[in-house]
């Protein structure tokens, strides 16, 4: 198993070219199943994640093909299973969202359910409910979903009790070839499900309103192939903006959308830093002196991501004085805050709200990573840190951040990769 190495205590001074998103391009890939056509996805970052779903998509007979570049080619011409194993869903929850394109495309699925994980339980009520509304019969048995239409998927009116990005994109997905039309009541408003809800249009699907709540979607006999640019990083985008404000220096990011982080810039403003955007790049600039405190509340989009809460906290544990950070989304996201006392910080964790008290600085210490977004976090932490900070179970990082040593390197940070 890898560790990251940061010698720390050195502002960051560069350019970074962001990726594209991960939350989106492993749900592009599953669009695949929808038809016999090739589909290319351009701009496609070279993650573990998508190393997944592309396992899982040869599993059942399509031909996945990453080259050498950031194309992927995929074409599912004939399927030869329509059975998602454990094996391969457990490393990955979102390639459980397979199973509404092959319900819609050949009439059956068998997909393993994937389980909680660290960041908590994470159950799938919603996704199974949507498709039983669409006139999918499902069936539990020995930790499988069983689904079956023999006639097809039949559109319906589905309002969700809460917002779910993954349920609104898995609904999507199987009602673009559903008879009739589908209409969702508080979907999610993701950049990720605009991204998603273009491709399936360039395919030839009828979806309108998507980035709202109300999303409608008339139901097409068949779709044919395309070629996409996957939407870039939000969340890569961000993390880095955070690393360049936490060490300090002058980062510019290159190939973002940055309306698509409307909710970070005025913080990342607030704490001191100076932000100057334009709609494809920004340049984050934080000289000496702490930060100032920031209160956070995470809250589905266009609110703060929850994908940024950890790398936001690393920020704050800098800051002169007390914030408050409050997280919406899952229960059990606070599993840095261990990490990052670790290395000096002082944070108190009472159910959902985190407080944390600034401190001049960070330690180096080793720290070991729990999840993807927890281990953006300790990287941060570990660039203003002054000594060497050693992070382990790496593995975490790898599902969501392509080259990050190359990227951050380039910035003259002092990091790289060890075998432990
Ligand atoms: C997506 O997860 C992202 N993952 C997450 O990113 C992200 O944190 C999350 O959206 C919120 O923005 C991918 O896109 C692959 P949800 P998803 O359904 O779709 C509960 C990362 O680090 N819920 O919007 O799974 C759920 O437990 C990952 O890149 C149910 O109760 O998130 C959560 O509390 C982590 N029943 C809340 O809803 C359901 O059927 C929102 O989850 C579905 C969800």
């Amino acid at each position: 198993m890898d560790k990251i190495v940061i010698e720390g205590g050195f502002p960051l001074n560069g350019e970074i070219a962001i990726s594209g998103a991960k939350n989106s391009a492993i749900k592009l890939m599953a669009v695949t199943l929808l038809t016999d056509q090739p589909i290319v996805l351009k701009n496609m970052p070279r993650l573990r994640d998508t190393r997944s779903m592309g396992q899982l998509l040869k599993h059942m007979g399509v031909e996945v093909d990453h080259g050498a570049g950031s194309e992927m080619k995929l074409h599912a011409a004939k399927l030869s299973g329509t059975t998602a194993p454990y094996d391969l869903v457990r490393k990955m929850r979102a390639t459980f969202n397979v199973l509404g394109p092959l319900l819609a495309r050949t009439g059956e699925a068998k997909v393993s359910l994937p389980g909680g994980c660290a960041i908590g339980a994470r159950p799938v009520d919603l996704h199974l409910k949507a498709l039983q509304a669409l006139g999918a019969d499902i069936q539990l048995d020995e930790g499988y979903v069983n689904a079956a239409a023999k006639n097809g998927l039949t559109g319906a009116e589905i309002t969700f009790p809460f917002v779910s990005v993954g349920a609104t994109e898995h609904t999507m997905l199987a009602a673009v070839l559903a008879k009739g039309e589908t209409v969702l009541y508080n979907a999610a408003r993701e950049p990720e499900i605009i991204d998603l809800a273009e491709c399936l249009n360039a395919m030839g699907a009828k979806i309108t309103g998507a980035g709202r709540s109300e999303v409608h979607i008339e139901g097409v006999s068949s779709l044919c192939g395309v070629t996409h640019h996957v939407v870039p990083d939000r969340i890569e985008a961000g993390t880095y903006a955070l690393a360049a404000a936490t060490a300090g220096g002058s980062v510019r990011l290159t190939n973002i959308r940055s309306d698509h982080l409307g909710a970070l810039w005025p913080l990342i403003a607030q704490a001191g830093a100076k932000v100057s955007l334009d709609e494809t790049t920004v340049l984050i600039e934080r000289g000496g002196g702490r930060p100032k405190p920031v209160d956070v509340d995470t809250m589905a989009y266009p609110g703060f991501p929850t994908d940024l809460q950890a790398q936001f906290m690393a920020f704050m544990c800098l800051a002169d004085g007390v914030s408050i950070i409050r997280e919406n989304i899952f229960e059990n996201r606070f599993m840095h805050c261990p990490e990052l006392s670790r290395m000096g910080a002082d944070i108190t964790v009472t159910g959902r709200e985190a407080i944390v008290r600034g401190v001049k600085e960070f330690r180096a210490a080793p720290v070991m990573a729990t999840d993807l977004r927890a281990s953006a976090s300790l990287i941060n932490a570990g660039l203003a840190a002054r000594g060497e900070t050693h992070i382990g179970r790496v593995y975490h990082l790898d599902r969501g951040f392509e080259h990050i040593e190359v990227k951050l390197g380039q910035c003259g940070a002092r990091i790289r990769r060890e075998a432990e």
